[in-house]
């Protein structure tokens, strides 16, 4: 049995067989040919934070898939009153074939897979946000520009970001982080990444100058300076950013025909410009759509190899 916890357990074979298998399943749905794989099953997922996407996409797809999805909010579960993660995995994965959780510091999550019967998916947590990847990369596959990646990632070193490293690694594609001062990327994390870098020929630069990282990019990518759990830190974080903003001008710096990609929810005016998100707001809605797709691959890949 495997859980999906962090992309750094996923060989690149593996992750490109999981997308492989969400586009088939996407194409397929267009034909309006259900892939019934996952009849009669059932996905709990616990959220700790809010979400959007994550919940409709993993609910919908879980449905599609023949299945079914429960919504677990921690402000109705025992979990939110201190009931222990070792049980709550105890007696959730007795009920369901799959479960996948939202929450705040990785280890919870960790600890949960470690009494979990069923594969355990991870839907963000303070440290990385790997399920949000297979969508993105599935989306720059279905716009022809996998084999030519050299991304820029401008912004908070985050979940996000350190996904995108992890992937990068993985993968073997150039990667530059810029952000500012102080928000740095986790060193540990940075560490995993350049010792699979090492391995696949990625290359993985982090500096502070936003537009030294935009330079020649092909995708240049963003995400919010504050993040769910960091809203005391609000004001002062809107100081720091300033001037990591991915405006036109920022973009005119990336090589002609760039990609731009957000996982959203995006707050222009402070990570992107209005003018920017709206210029690419077709491939950004798309990258939004594959969340379902490639999350299918994957409930798919994982119930293969239980
Ligand atoms: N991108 C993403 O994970 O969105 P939600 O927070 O809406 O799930
Ligand atoms: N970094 C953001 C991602 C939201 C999808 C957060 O953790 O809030």
């Amino acid at each position: 049995m495997r859980h999906f916890l962090t992309l750094k357990d996923f060989s690149k074979e593996e992750i490109l067989e999981i997308i492989d298998i969400g586009l088939e399943i996407k194409k397929n749905l267009v034909s309006k040919i259900y892939n019934q794989e996952l009849k009669n099953q059932t996905l709990g997922m616990i959220f700790e934070k809010s979400s959007t996407r994550t919940r409709v996409s993993f609910e919908v797809g879980m449905f599609q898939l023949g299945g079914h999805a429960l919504f677990l909010s921690n402000r109705d579960i025992h979990l939110g009153r201190g009931e222990p993660v070792k049980d709550t995995a105890r007696v959730i994965s007795s009920m369901c074939d799959m479960v996948m959780i939202r929450t705040f510091e990785h280890s919870k999550i960790e600890e949960f897979a470690a009494y979990s019967k069923v594969p355990v998916i991870n839907g963000l947590t303070d440290s990385y946000h790997p399920v949000q990847l297979l969508a993105d990369y599935m989306t720059l596959v279905e716009h022809g520009v996998e084999k030519n990646i050299v991304a820029a990632y401008v912004g908070d070193g985050n979940n996000m970001t350190h996904s995108w490293m992890i992937l990068a690694a993985k993968l073997g594609f150039e990667l530059r982080v810029a952000t500012p001062s102080g928000y740095e990327v986790d060193a540990k994390i940075l560490e995993e990444a350049l010792a699979f870098a090492k391995e696949s020929g990625a290359v993985i630069k982090i500096m502070n100058d936003p537009k030294e990282a935009i330079k020649g990019a092909t995708v240049v990518t963003t995400d919010t300076w504050v993040s769910m759990g960091q809203e005391e830190e609000k004001e002062e974080r809107l100081k720091v950013f300033k001037g990591f903003m991915v405006d036109d001008e920022m973009m005119s710096l990336a090589k002609d025909g760039a990609k731009f990609l957000h996982c959203l929810p995006a707050y222009r005016g402070y990570e992107v410009s209005e003018s920017v998100f709206e210029k690419h707001s077709e491939i950004i809605f798309n990258e939004a759509e594959n969340r379902l797709h490639a999350q299918k691959g994957l409930m798919v890949w994982l119930s293969r190899h239980r």
